[in-house]
């Protein structure tokens, strides 16, 4: 049987990892799991019922019903508070040990895979063909998500966004639940001074190699 491509795509917030994930998968015909969406959709789920950010008990039960169907409403899931929410319950280890075989199962299709999030490379698919780490300044990427938040009519003041940001990171990067850590055989892609066309190239190129590596 063929080897399946396998590409984890990790990194914080605004990075363009998504959109560089997002891209490969179209370029490699592989199906694409944006995973920073399903913690989102377990935040909104949690508020839906009425339950408080700190109950851990609740985000796992909630995390553990999940379904497809909770992903569909992207524009709700890209929200802002939505991903304050995300970053919240994604410490919880009951949420994160809730999501896990979903997201196994999805990196092991035969067919090949795409996952974007922070711990793909590290816990999800740890022997995925290609890794990335995909980063930029913390200014950088709270002026982009700013422009898209804005762009789509969320009133909020850079500044606020970059507040946001530091301590998403903080908190992604601090947790004891599979933390946000770059692999020791990833690569690492600063996109602070590129275009999103730029970043892309970059990141087919790192997968071209890997790709040769492994004889794919
Ligand atoms: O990538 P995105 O910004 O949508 O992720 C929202 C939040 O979900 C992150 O700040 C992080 O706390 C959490 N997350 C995670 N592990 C992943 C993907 C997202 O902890 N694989």
């Amino acid at each position: 049987m063929k080897t399946p491509l396998i590409i984890a795509v990790d990194g914080p917030a605004a990075s363009g990892k998504g959109t560089i994930a997002a891209r490969l998968a179209t370029t490699y015909g592989l199906p694409h799991l944006d995973t920073g969406l399903l913690y989102r959709a377990v935040g909104m789920g949690l508020l839906d019922r009425g339950g408080a950010l700190e109950d851990a008990a609740l985000a796992g039960t909630v995390a553990a019903a999940l379904d497809v169907s909770d992903l569909s409403d992207t524009e709700r899931l890209t929200s802002r508070g939505a991903g304050e929410a995300a970053s919240r319950v994604a410490g919880y280890p009951g949420v994160r040990a809730a999501l896990l075989e979903f997201q196994r199962t999805f990196a092991a299709q035969t067919s090949g895979s795409v996952l974007d999030g922070r711990d793909i490379g590290t816990v999800i698919a740890p022997h995925a063909t290609a890794k990335l780490f995909v980063t930029a300044t913390p200014e950088v990427r709270a002026r982009r998500r700013w422009l898209q938040l804005t762009g789509r009519g969320e009133a909020i003041a850079y500044e606020e966004m970059l507040a946001d940001i530091i301590r998403r990171d903080e908190r992604d990067a601090g947790r004891g639940a599979a933390p946000m850590i770059q692999a020791d055989d990833a690569v690492l892609l600063d996109t602070t001074d590129m275009d999103i066309e730029t970043a892309f190239d970059a990141a087919r190129r790192i997968v071209e190699a890997a790709r040769v590596r492994h004889g794919l």
